[in-house]
């Protein structure tokens, strides 16, 4: 018999799966336009995929597994199958939420199976925000993790019939960076952040950020099929888009490294994101879905594809690496745009 918390992690499994289709019909992505030179003035060989959130959390590819699951028998088979491709790609990977695991030891070994198919690679833990220093560690203890990704998600928390109620969050978070000896993220679920979040986050000591914002996954979507108690239809089109929320963390200033997150769905979502600032992008329905539709070998095969693309498309834009990026010009559709000046962006 599976506990309830493990029923809910394969609800989201299959619901994330299931609405991915339906989530993304618009990509908010469409709103960045890049600018096309003729003249590269690079070789596709100039070009290096690796890039540095933090001293000792360096990526070989821009691009990682974001944040997904764990504690069930279904989570962990999902989770040796990224973690093989994340092994065998060299690409970073943060689990699902591990809190799961350190009430019902029976799921540990839906987690450690992440770092046993890959033990020399970057993993990456992940706490809700009110967790408690030792869960922290337990957390990290568990995975061998190089960094711990902590969550922020009330929206989601306020659908869920049995979700948190209350979100005091700031002196935890300030707590947790200041006495876990790895790299904190501070991580969205899919719904963005503003300007003022990073602002605040960035002045109680974190140093990356990750504002997963709207356009993929959809916990408001995911938490409301779940909610049969109370309807928070109204709330689908809740929160930032990715793009939006890039720019938002833009104009909070350049203290923070930046990931991007949220209806990541092609390489060309990934130069965008850099473009727009961010340092990573983490995918994760996404990947999900390729691997829910085709197996491993369908996402083994894309995970080749985005690195060949992204590099390409490196050389089309003349940068030799990710974070030169920022350099690349662009411009903002109309709703973007819009967006960006009311907000007083940029
Ligand atoms: C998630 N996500 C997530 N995030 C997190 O911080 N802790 C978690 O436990 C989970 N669980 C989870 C389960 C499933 C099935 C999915 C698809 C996603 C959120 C995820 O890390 C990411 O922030 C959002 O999904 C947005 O990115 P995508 O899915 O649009 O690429």
């Amino acid at each position: 018999m599976e506990s309830q918390q493990a029923q809910r992690k394969n609800e989201h499994l299959s619901l994330a799966t299931k609405y991915y289709q339906q989530a993304h019909v618009n990509n908010p992505f469409d709103q960045v336009r890049l600018i096309h030179t003729a003249l590269p003035e690079k070789a596709v060989s100039d070009i290096h995929l690796t890039t540095a959130l933090a001293p000792g959390l360096k990526l070989t590819t821009p691009f990682y597994i974001e944040a997904m699951t764990g504690g069930s028998n279904q989570a962990k088979e999902i989770n040796r199958q990224l973690a093989y491709l994340a092994a065998k790609h060299h690409l970073a990977m943060a689990t699902g939420s591990v809190s799961v695991a350190l009430k019902n030891p029976q799921y540990r070994s839906s987690f450690k199976v992440v770092r046993e198919e890959n033990p020399d690679g970057l993993v990456i833990a992940n706490l809700s925000a009110k967790a408690t220093i030792s869960e922290a560690q337990d957390a990290v203890d568990l995975l061998e993790a190089n960094a711990i990704e902590i969550h922020l998600n009330a929206a989601q928390e306020l659908i869920m019939p049995e979700g948190d109620r209350a979100f005091y969050w700031l002196t935890n978070i300030r707590n947790l960076v200041n006495t876990l000896n790895i790299p904190v993220i501070v991580k969205e679920v899919g719904f963005g952040m503003n300007k003022e979040d990073v602002a605040r986050l960035s002045k109680i000591g974190v140093k990356i950020i990750n504002v997963s914002g709207r356009g993929g996954t959809n916990f408001a979507m995911i938490e409301n099929r779940r909610n049969h108690q109370t309807n928070f239809n109204s709330m689908i089109d809740w929160g930032q888009t990715t793009p939006e929320a890039l720019l938002e963390a833009q104009a909070a200033g350049k203290d923070t490294i930046i990931i991007a997150s949220g209806g990541i769905t092609s390489p060309l979502d990934v130069i965008k994101s850099g473009v727009l600032g961010a340092q990573a992008c983490g995918v994760a329905g996404y990947f999900l879905n390729v691997l829910a539709q085709g197996g491993v070998n369908a996402l083994d095969h894309t995970i080749n594809e985005w690195k060949v693309v992204t590099t390409r498309l490196l050389t089309l834009l003349g940068v030799n690496n990710y974070a030169a990026l920022r350099k690349a010009n662009y411009v903002l559709g109309p709703q973007l745009l819009s967006y960006a000046n009311q907000r007083h962006l940029k």
